[in-house]
């Protein structure tokens, strides 16, 4: 096993650095900056269904749904066609509505999770054509599906997803921009620029996890809390969510994670002196309103861990502790801003003597109900 861990202390560390490998495989043979191309061999029979779509419905559970809700943002910025993502555990229970011009994607790491293939399934029933976006290749989701793009992260043997979760935001990316290829609602330059970008996030990635030791030293100050809260608005809001699944799954911390506008309208109560809030407040449109939200917090006496772009320097002065990420594009932030909070997690749960790799009563795969 200390073989199979290739010198880390646990699987879920190890999975966390292969993430720059992990993502440059997943675009591998995928993207042609020059050119400002997608290929998806996948999807390629189903590139005109894409082209006309009028709506995507994403199911997945757990960590796969975070991917999902980051992928409606890029899809419906990007591609422009409307996206809804369920629990795959309600929507099968719904009596959704479904019809034959619907694409319904199925997100699964193991593509054996019960609900996710029951909803699945109930969509393949209702007409809808189904995809799937797994990473063990020849599981139960990919078999059904009509088609799909395997992520290629390799084995994940930490029960928390680390690795894999970045690998599905990056084919929800790719497929992002594929669909804006097919329906043009970007301009040839625009993709070059953007798929320019995208192939140096493997690079960007090796910068971030640049961060380790830094965020180690925030976890020793946090590991007694009892509670912490995650905010962030946009695409960064998933990202706060994963970033809460992840402290609470292998550290058994109370966590939850809000859009930071959010925040008013309930969870402002929780703030004190012993509550860590972890914004994700990277340089975009919401930037200054993400700010004053940190004010607010700060105000009420809560400590401020924030995850900035380089080079910030208004934050740097508000919050208590900064973790700065590489500067990219808005639409690759949740790949580099997701690493961070992996980390946070996995220090404060091996602080707190828990297991990190097999956490209590989770499983890797859920295959009952
Ligand atoms: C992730 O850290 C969790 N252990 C869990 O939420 C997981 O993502 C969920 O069970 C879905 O699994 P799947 O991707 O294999 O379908």
């Amino acid at each position: 096993e200390a073989l199979e861990k290739g010198g880390y202390d646990h699987f879920m560390l190890k999975e966390i650095y292969e993430q720059a490998r992990s993502i440059r495989d997943c675009l591998r043979g995928r993207i042609y900056p020059s050119l400002g191309k997608i290929q998806l061999g996948g999807l390629e029979e189903y590139s005109s269904k894409l082209k006309n779509v009028d709506r995507i419905i994403i199911v997945a559970c757990g960590t796969s749904w975070h991917a999902g809700l980051v992928g409606e943002y890029l899809i419906e910025e990007y591609g422009r066609v409307p996206v809804e993502v369920e629990y795959a555990s309600e929507f099968r229970y719904r009596n959704p509505i479904i019809t034959e011009k619907d694409i319904v994607i199925a997100i699964s790491q193991s593509g054996e999770t019960a609900d996710t293939m029951a909803a699945l399934e109930l969509a393949k029933e209702r007409g809808a054509t189904i995809f799937g976006i797994c990473n063990v290749v020849g599981a139960s989701i990919p078999r059904i599906t009509d088609a799909g793009v395997y992520t290629h992260a390799g084995p994940e043997i930490g029960v928390a997803s680390t690795k894999a979760f970045t690998a599905q935001v990056t084919v929800l990316t790719l497929i992002a921009f594929y669909i804006a290829q097919q329906r043009g609602t970007l301009s040839q330059s625009r993709l070059i620029e953007y798929l320019t970008e995208l192939n140096e996030i493997p690079n960007l990635v090796d910068r971030t996890l640049q961060c380790n030791e830094h965020v180690e030293s925030i976890a020793a100050r946090f590991k007694d809390s009892n509670n912490c809260l995650f905010l962030g608005r946009g695409s960064s809001f998933p990202v706060a969510l994963e970033g809460a699944l992840k402290l609470k799954e292998i550290s058994y911390i109370h966590a939850e994670g809000y859009p930071a506008a959010e925040m008013k309208h309930g969870p402002i109560a929780l703030i004190d002196a012993d509550l860590p809030v972890v914004f994700i407040a990277t340089k975009n449109a919401s930037y200054e309103k993400v700010v004053s939200n940190i004010q607010e917090v700060k105000a009420r006496g809560g400590h401020v861990i924030a995850i900035v772009t380089e080079g910030d320097t208004q934050v740097r002065d508000m919050a208590e502790y900064v973790i700065e990420i590489p500067q990219t594009d808005d639409a690759f932030v949740p790949l580099l801003a997701t690493i961070p909070l992996q980390f946070l997690a996995y220090h404060i749960a091996v602080m707190r003597g828990c297991n990190v790799d097999q956490p209590r009563n989770l499983a890797k795969s859920v295959t009952v109900e």
